[in-house]
């Protein structure tokens, strides 16, 4: 396939996976974005510029995850590759449970739509495939790439992805520790095997969920407990288990952001703030730790591609 474009700009939403016991399906994209301005170049350059989360820690060369989506976008439907220069503007914070590298491929797969001639290639539901082969699972690729809260599975080779309604009550609170913990950490003390009672549990949760999030509001909080991998992952972050145990306590409806170790409270709108407001001031008293606190809209649309013209 041809290129139609040189330059685009990409804009991607965090995500939060499981939301409790949606453990690698469910996810809630968050209006906290990655912006990119990317530009082919006539040489075979590849440069990358980077401010804000994690400037200083990512690849500025084809080993860029953004980089390595966008190529293998263009591989896909056969566009030939070219020289490249990436800046990007990042808010989402890496290896807390946000979902950043989901943003960077979803961004790169993104950019590489908004290059060909031919966009409908790349369609979300070819974005959605190519970026589970890539990142393994599909519960931050999902919302990143259709907005809103989704369902994600997979069936052989193929993935799919639904929407899931979101009452208007709901707001995310993202409560972001100082430390980053990976993913490849926070799975390795899941265990091979659950009690069949616990995976029963969690299935009527992960159900009763659905209905929380997009009717019942005053569900969430039995909706989102969990048993199938908070607790086990309670050894590797010990503060956040312990802000979550807190929160719930106090009845707001928090979890275990992804893999960790952000907490979600999926709060309820006040007309002052939100019903977690007064549980995460009473968890921290006067001290935040380096812990940052992040009331977040629900992100409705997904990432963004648009075109720019060159000059
Ligand atoms: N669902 C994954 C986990 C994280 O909890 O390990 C995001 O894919």
């Amino acid at each position: 396939m041809r290129l139609g474009a040189d330059r685009v700009r990409v804009r991607v939403p965090a995500t939060s996976a499981n939301l409790g016991p949606g453990f690698d399906a469910l996810g809630l994209a968050l209006g906290l974005y990655d912006e990119l301005d990317v530009r082919l170049v006539g040489s075979s350059e590849v440069r990358v510029d980077v401010t804000g989360e994690g400037a200083d820690d990512v690849p500025g060369d084809e080993s860029h995850l953004v980089v390595q989506a966008l190529r293998a976008a263009l591989d896909l439907v056969g566009a030939s590759q070219a020289g490249l220069h990436l800046v990007c503007h990042n808010r989402i914070p890496h290896g807390r449970g946000l979902g950043s590298s989901a943003a960077a491929v979803v961004a790169g797969i993104a950019a590489a739509r908004g290059l060909v001639a031919d966009a409908e290639a790349l369609s979300d539901d070819v974005a959605l495939g190519l970026a589970s082969q890539m990142e393994g699972h599909p519960d931050n690729a999902a919302p990143a790439i259709y907005g809103g809260a989704t369902v994600a599975w997979t069936a052989g080779a193929r993935t799919g992805a639904a929407p899931l309604a979101v009452h208007p009550d709901i707001v995310p609170v993202a409560i972001v520790p100082p430390t980053r913990l990976s993913t490849s950490s926070a799975r390795g003390v899941l265990p091979a095997t659950v009690p069949h009672q616990d995976a029963a549990f969690q299935a009527g949760r992960a159900a009763l969920l659905v209905e929380a999030l997009g009717r019942r509001p005053d569900l969430l909080l039995d909706a989102t407990a969990d048993r199938l991998h908070q607790d086990y992952r309670r050894s590797v972050m010990p503060h956040s288990l312990a802000l979550v145990d807190a929160l719930r306590a106090a009845g707001v409806a928090a979890v275990v952001s992804g893999a960790g170790p952000t907490v979600l409270a999926l709060a309820r709108r006040t007309a002052q703030g939100t019903d977690a407001d007064e549980a995460i001031a009473t968890a921290f008293g006067p001290s935040m730790g380096g812990w940052r606190v992040l009331v977040l809209p629900v992100d409705t649309d997904g990432v963004q591609v648009v075109r720019v013209p060159s000059g």
